[in-house]
């Protein structure tokens, strides 16, 4: 049986792995060059930043046995950063026992080595599912055919999902209610290494979300390197403030949370992410039209953390064999 996934972030690459392990011929269609997703890594001239997902956790037995895995293999290493908290009170360090992830040598080495041995087609936009007598046939944005496929499953995130899936009303009407959130995230290359007692910091007051020196990761070599994340609140409000004022924006407002003056910067690059996050929980686990051989996955259909998309990935593919 043939299946085509539609987006190779982790619940689309968790699907394709799922599906593949039972003998059916899965290939991967990305609109990015790479693979990965929000699980995504920025090259720059500065090394390279984290600029989505910051870490992850394994809360769920089939997740953690999925890590421990892919740590064996290399693939992820555990990461043990000096936790801090900033509030209106100012900073105080927020240590605690939570096992956290990250892809090793960047976030992104864990979604190369995962699709290695799946066709991945990248710069590849789907625009439009036809279903023939054949199977689906998936359009792209040059207009090229690609197919007949016996399944589909649609892994993007739900705005994106929406157009897809026409031929399911009720599928598309469930995406089309899973609102999702914008975030900007900032990458910053400080000419010497900030002097501070913390590695990252839950920010909860002002712009930011988070901050964190990537350079505290496994692997990971400049030690000057640092990612800002707004709030979702703030990132609605500066959609269209150009990246340069943004950056400049969440400098700012890291001098403030961290009340110290900044070193020099040598780099910054802003990232805005237009569907960063779902803004509520659903427990769908993932969508099925069995009738019509479609399938639909993403976090925003389980959790909006990697893990949740990996969970919601495996649901879709188990849907579809069958097993669920
Ligand atoms: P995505 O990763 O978005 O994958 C969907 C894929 O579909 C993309 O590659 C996209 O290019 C592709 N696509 C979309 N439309 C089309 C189309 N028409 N044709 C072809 N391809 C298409 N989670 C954590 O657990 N910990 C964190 O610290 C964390 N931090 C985050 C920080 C940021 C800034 C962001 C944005 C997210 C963060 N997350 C974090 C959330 C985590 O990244 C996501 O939950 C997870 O990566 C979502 O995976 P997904 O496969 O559902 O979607
Ligand atoms: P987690 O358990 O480390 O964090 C969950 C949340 O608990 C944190 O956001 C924070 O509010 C709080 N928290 C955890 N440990 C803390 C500590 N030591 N001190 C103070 N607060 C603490 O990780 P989990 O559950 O896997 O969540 C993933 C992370 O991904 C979260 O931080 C979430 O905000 C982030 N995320 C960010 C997105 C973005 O667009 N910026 C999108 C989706 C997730």
């Amino acid at each position: 049986m043939s299946v085509a996934v539609i987006g190779a972030g982790m619940a689309g690459i968790s699907a394709a792995l799922q599906l593949q392990e039972a003998g059916l011929a899965v290939e991967l269609f990305d609109k990015s060059r790479g693979t990965g997703g929000r699980m995504s890594s920025k090259r720059t001239e500065q090394g390279e930043f984290d600029i989505g997902t910051q870490y992850f956790t394994a809360r769920h037995s089939a997740f953690r046995a999925a890590v421990e895995d892919w740590q064996a293999r290399g693939w992820v290493a555990r990461w043990q950063p000096r936790l801090y908290r900033i509030d209106e009170q100012g900073l105080r360090a927020s240590e605690d026992d939570q096992q956290r992830y990250v892809g090793a040598p960047r976030m992104t080495a864990l979604s190369r080595n995962l699709i290695a041995d799946i066709p991945l087609h990248s710069a590849t936009r789907i625009v439009e599912l036809q279903r023939s007598e054949d199977g689906w046939l998936l359009i792209d944005s040059e207009a090229d055919h690609h197919g007949p496929y016996q399944q589909v499953i649609v892994a993007t995130p739900a705005p994106q999902a929406v157009p897809l899936l026409s031929a399911a009303p009720a599928l598309a009407n469930a995406a089309a209610q899973a609102q999702m959130e914008p975030g900007w995230a900032v990458c910053v290359g400080f000419a010497e290494p900030l002097t501070l007692a913390l590695d990252a910091a839950f920010v909860r007051c002002g712009p930011l979300d988070w901050v964190c020196a990537n350079h505290s990761k496994p692997g990971r070599d400049s030690a000057a390197n640092w990612v800002l994340q707004s709030t979702p609140a703030w990132a609605a409000a500066n959609l269209d403030t150009p990246p340069q004022e943004v950056a400049a924006q969440l400098l700012a407002a890291l001098a403030d949370a961290l009340q110290t003056e900044l070193p020099e910067v040598h780099f910054t690059h802003a990232h805005r992410w237009l569907y960063a996050r779902p803004a509520d929980h659903q427990q769908w686990g993932a969508l099925a039209a069995p009738e019509l051989d479609l399938y639909v996955c993403g976090d925003w259909c389980q959790a909006g953390r990697l893990e949740g998309a990996w969970l919601s990935g495996r649901e879709a593919a188990q849907v579809l064999l069958g097993r669920s």
